[in-house]
């Protein structure tokens, strides 16, 4: 992976900053905000209503995009892809569509994989230093659904999903993956981890703010009733009824956001020819180079992220100071997952998360001014 010849595509990077808070979101290369582009002075219509060129070209476009993310996850069918606004209303939408009696969540959601399960029954599993299998064996037997995160944005800890799919199966319960931190940056290929849903978000992967996707298998989608309905939900109505679409459009309501699911297709396109294998490995490599010496590590380390404190530093100065003094840019706070900040009694912490144009050398000065910080403490 050449990451001095990537980072050419990211404009931003030319102007000395030093990001490292792309698990909020992703900066995007220059690919991407091009087609976003040529959507809006090239062909700005839409799709799937009007019969004229400009029409046809969006929906083609749009159909070009729904089958480069079904590729890019290894789903079987593109109308298993549903385009949302993000992850949340991904999660949103199952949560209130998908019939379950009780649903199991870990300990480490993010509040977008926690609140809207709060109105249903739902239990809580703990993962404490990493993911028991047995316990787990254990207590899914009392739950028909599991809606986990797949890696955690509180320090990129991976769950092993593969085996859990499986298990839950076997005992019954269906599964949901929040995968907002796992499909940027490592392959994952649904029908191989036999995942019945997952979520995801654009602009945590190279793509516009303003896109997330829900993969369901089709035959679980088919099933479940529509969240919000509208215009494009329907194939014919009358003044007390209506017919409901078929897949994919029955759960895309209203006029979509066009130039968002281009722009998506064309993260994942850039992503797929760098290949997540290596972006995954590199995130690691950077990871491992940061001294945590005098450190507070917070979470479980190994993964693409890095969770810390300082002791004696509020996580919130430690932030603005490195901001301030080098153009370090790092997420302070609770990172959305308050429940296990408030379970575990620690008021916040530093994250500082890494993608592909991230460098060895920003991670020497990253640990230049952290050794600074550590006097402060
Ligand atoms: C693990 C995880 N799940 C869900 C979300 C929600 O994503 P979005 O805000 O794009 O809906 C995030 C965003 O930070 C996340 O990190």
């Amino acid at each position: 992976m050449n990451v001095e010849k990537i980072r050419e595509d990211f404009h931003i990077l030319k102007k000395g900053i030093i990001y490292f808070d792309s698990a909020c979101m992703s900066l995007r290369p220059k690919q991407v905000i091009d087609k976003i582009n040529e959507y809006y002075t090239e062909y700005p219509a839409c799709a799937g209503r009007s019969i004229h060129k400009l029409g046809n070209k969006v929906e083609d476009e749009v159909d070009d995009a729904r089958n480069v993310i079904k590729k890019f996850i290894g789903a079987k069918k593109s109308k298993e892809i549903i385009f949302t606004k993000n992850a949340t209303e991904s999660i949103n939408l199952l949560a209130n569509s998908f019939k379950f009696d009780k649903v199991l969540l870990t300990d480490r959601e993010h509040n977008s994989n926690l609140l809207p399960w709060q109105t249903k029954k739902y239990g809580i599993f703990k993962v404490n230093n990493g993911f028991n299998i047995e316990k787990f064996s254990e207590i899914v037997k009392d739950y028909d659904f599991v809606s986990f995160v797949f890696t955690s944005n509180l320090d990129g800890y991976t769950i092993p999903a593969k085996e859990i799919v499986k298990i839950a199966h076997e005992e019954g319960a269906k599964v949901h993956l929040d995968a907002a931190q796992t499909i940027p940056h490592q392959e994952v290929n649904v029908r191989k981890l036999d995942a019945d849903f997952i979520s995801f978000s654009g602009h945590k992967m190279l793509g516009p703010s303003g896109m997330g996707v829900l993969y369901g298998k089709e035959e679980l989608l088919e099933k479940m009733d529509q969240f919000i309905i509208g215009g494009e939900t329907v194939v014919n109505s009358t003044y007390d009824s209506f017919e409901i679409e078929k897949l994919p459009n029955k759960f895309e309501a209203g006029l979509q956001n066009y130039a968002g699911i281009i722009g998506l297709g064309e993260a994942a396109k850039y992503l797929s020819k760098i290949g997540l294998n290596e972006v995954h490995d590199h995130e690691i490599k950077l990871v491992k180079a940061i001294d945590t010496e005098g450190l507070k590590v917070v979470g479980i380390p190994g993964g693409g992220i890095f969770n810390f404190n300082i002791p004696g530093v509020n996580y919130h100065e430690v932030a603005s100071i490195l901001d301030a003094s080098k153009n370090i840019m790092i997420r302070s706070g609770a990172h959305c997952v308050h429940s296990w900040y408030n379970a575990n009694s620690i008021g916040g912490s530093c994250r500082a998360s890494f993608y592909l144009y991230n460098t060895l050398d920003e991670i020497r000065v990253l640990n230049e001014e952290l050794e600074k910080l550590k006097k402060l403490g």
